[in-house]
């Protein structure tokens, strides 16, 4: 049956004060869907960049963004099966998760453990898991080796500073100067991403085994400066240029310059570039996994505000000053 529900709008690209809640119609769910009532959705990186019309092979404005979200099952669709009403589920999104209800392909639902932290575990479907799938399946770390993570402060970098530390690595980075003694305390080596210290001393210590790059663009000739033999630079983003403020070349010759750096094999290092994918063989299997770890308490995921969906210009603005640790999280219903 057809309802009426809030959501948020992205009606046309720009800043903050475009977006827009609106009253929407949402159809019953189609074969293979099933349709959910959203608790939790996040406020994240690729949200604002879709807002300002920046996210790689995005989808043209208008468009309702929330890129993960956990709710609970209203309806299945024809077909649909494998849960019932009621059930706490969580999806990696993309798009559509900033509203009361949507309508979700049933093969990308993953079961949520009830009377976890609903906050937290929505945090986990796309920072944690971005964090977790590139310090196990593509660098593959183990205890004892050292890492190098650009943003130990942003929602990725604290992930990967956990589970990192979780795995036994020796963690080192970089985030603004005010939020050091925090990382320091969770077992951070940090440095201010202003000065560019960290290269030599990196150097110094005879190079690390794996760095993980959300910048791009000279960042990445950097990053590959300081790997030891063997070790390996994963880019998962291009996120300087907005970062920074700066002009945004194409970000193509970036990544073909990327992954070129494998020919040169003589070197012993080599690099990726990582995309959180849902279809993945392992993407349920290890959600569930950091879902199981959150209930036992062996992590916390910090969570920097949460917003209702009401306001979500100023959680775009929250995003925007950079202050705090962790993601932004927004209630939904
Ligand atoms: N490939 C994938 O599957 C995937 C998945 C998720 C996210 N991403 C991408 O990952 C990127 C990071 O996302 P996020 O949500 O973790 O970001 P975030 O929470 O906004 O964190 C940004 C980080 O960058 C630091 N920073 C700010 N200005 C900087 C500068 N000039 N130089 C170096 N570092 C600077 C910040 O440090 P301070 O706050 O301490 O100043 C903070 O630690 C985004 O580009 C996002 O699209 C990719």
């Amino acid at each position: 049956m057809e309802a009426t529900i809030k959501q948020v709008l992205v009606p046309r690209f720009g800043d903050e004060s475009v977006l827009e809640v609106i009253e929407a119609k949402i159809a019953s769910p189609q074969a293979g869907e099933m349709q959910v009532q959203v608790l939790h959705s996040v406020v994240a990186g690729s949200d604002v960049n879709m807002r300002r019309g920046m996210y790689p092979l995005q989808k043209k404005a208008p468009l309702t963004p929330g890129y993960s979200m956990i709710g609970r099952v209203l309806e299945n669709g024809p077909g649909v099966t494998a849960f019932r009403p009621g059930a706490l589920v969580a999806c990696l999104t993309i798009y559509g998760a900033q509203a009361e209800r949507m309508n979700v392909p049933a093969r990308f639902v993953v079961p949520v453990p009830e009377h976890v932290d609903l906050r937290q575990a929505t945090a986990l479907i796309l920072d944690w898991m971005t964090a977790y799938e590139m310090l196990e399946r593509s660098a593959q770390i183990r205890r004892g080796q050292r890492i190098f993570v650009h943003g130990l402060s942003g929602s990725v970098g604290t992930g990967l500073l956990h589970l990192g530390r979780l795995r036994g690595a020796e963690v080192f980075g970089t985030a603004s100067s005010s939020k050091h003694a925090e990382l320091a305390a969770n077992g951070a080596v940090v440095f201010d991403y202003r000065e560019k210290e960290w290269i030599g001393e990196m150097r110094r210590l005879g190079g690390v085994d794996a760095v993980f790059d959300p910048l791009g663009y000279q960042s990445f000739d950097e990053s590959y400066s300081i790997l030891r033999r063997g070790g390996l630079l994963v880019g998962y983003g291009q996120n300087l240029p907005a970062l920074t403020n700066g002009p945004r070349p194409s970000p193509l010759p970036m990544i073909l310059k990327l992954f070129a750096r494998n020919l040169a094999f003589w070197k012993g290092k080599r690099t990726t570039f990582f995309g959180l994918f849902r279809g993945s063989q392992h993407f349920a299997p290890d959600l569930a996994l950091l879902f199981q770890w959150l209930a036992e308490g062996r992590i916390q995921v910090p969570i920097k505000a949460v917003y209702p969906l009401t306001e979500i210009q100023e959680a775009h603005r929250m995003y925007a000053r950079g202050s705090g640790i962790g993601s932004i999280v927004l209630n939904v219903s």
